[in-house]
């Protein structure tokens, strides 16, 4: 088994470029297996993983719970809204509860950014970084990619556009990371207020016309308008917002040629993208989720087998 050089996946920064094939050559074999009738495998049957959802999620809680199924993991489930944290309980506290039950994994969703860097420094437990806060949420963009790349074959030299609120979405930085170590060319796209100011040192281009970047790219990963992250008002109405940055299917036919829509969900249909588009054959927004599944089953797979020559 190819090894990965990490023991916990917070940022896809930690990672080497031959980390995301291995990954990506793993979630293939997995891809395989869970398309046959009999979708799961043995492999993790000695493993118990933790799955911390601090904040709300859909397609990541089910997709690791799924993933981790199918290894023959065991898995308990722990929800914030339910739990003693509503008591007063500390991050650190809870998690050191939930690892005394013998727990060989952590994944871990959180609303604030570098929470899952703090129960890698303040515990012993290997830790998959589920989505915190504004920051990072490397599996996803390992799934874009993943997508992405078996469509196209690889993602060298291809052009990728992430249009929408860059500046309060984990899913855009992970992804920048993820696709520049790869070898795509990067393009951000959005209002100047919801483009980042330290975007430039990371290697990208700006764009604040959706015409133009739609025109210059081969991929458009659409995201939404992240309003629970935001405490003032950054663009004067959504439907202006709409107007402006919305993917509709005019837009699309007014281009010389096709281009590929993602989007990591959910989705606000009639926002930033109609559901025209997302329902075409040029959306692979369910391929994405169905990718997830494999992703994430590599992703514990090649951190569980670390966990055991540990
Ligand atoms: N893409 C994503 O992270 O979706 P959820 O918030 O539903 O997990």
């Amino acid at each position: 088994m190819n090894d990965l050089s990490v023991k916990h996946l917070i940022s896809i920064n930690d990672l080497e470029t031959n980390d995301l094939n291995t990954i990506f050559k793993t979630a293939e074999s997995f891809k395989e297996i869970i398309n046959r009738p009999i979708k799961k495998v043995p492999t993790l049957r000695d493993i118990t993983i933790a799955n911390l959802f601090f904040e709300n999620s859909t397609r990541t809680k089910l997709s690791f719970e799924l993933a981790e199924k199918r290894l023959s993991a065991d898995v308990i489930n722990f929800s914030a809204s339910s739990s003693s944290v509503k008591k007063g309980e500390t991050l650190i506290d809870t998690t050191n509860n939930i690892l005394s039950m013998k727990v060989d994994l952590v994944v871990m969703r959180h609303p604030h950014p570098g929470a899952a860097n703090h129960i890698v420094n303040n515990t012993n437990t290997s830790v998959i970084n589920a989505g915190d806060g504004t920051h990072e949420h490397p599996t996803q963009a390992i799934l874009d990619c993943f997508s992405i790349r078996e469509k196209f074959g690889e993602l060298k030299g291809l052009k990728v556009a992430i249009i929408g609120d860059i500046k309060h979405s984990r899913v855009a930085l992970s992804n920048i990371y993820a696709l520049k170590k790869l070898g795509a060319e990067v393009m951000v796209c959005g209002p100047t207020t919801l483009i980042p100011k330290y975007i430039h040192h990371l290697g990208v281009k700006v764009e604040h016309n959706l015409t133009n970047a739609l025109k210059w790219c081969d991929v458009a990963n659409m995201l939404r308008i992240q309003l629970e992250r935001q405490e003032i008002q950054y663009f004067p109405s959504i439907r202006e917002y709409t107007r402006q940055y919305g993917l509709n299917m005019q837009i699309i036919s007014e281009l010389s040629k096709e281009i590929t829509i993602l989007h990591p969900g959910p989705i606000n249909r009639g926002v930033e993208i109609t559901s025209e588009v997302a329902d075409s054959s040029r959306s692979l927004i369910l391929d994405q989720v169905e990718n997830g599944v494999a992703v994430r089953m590599a992703i514990i797979y090649l951190l569980a087998g670390r966990l055991n020559r540990a």
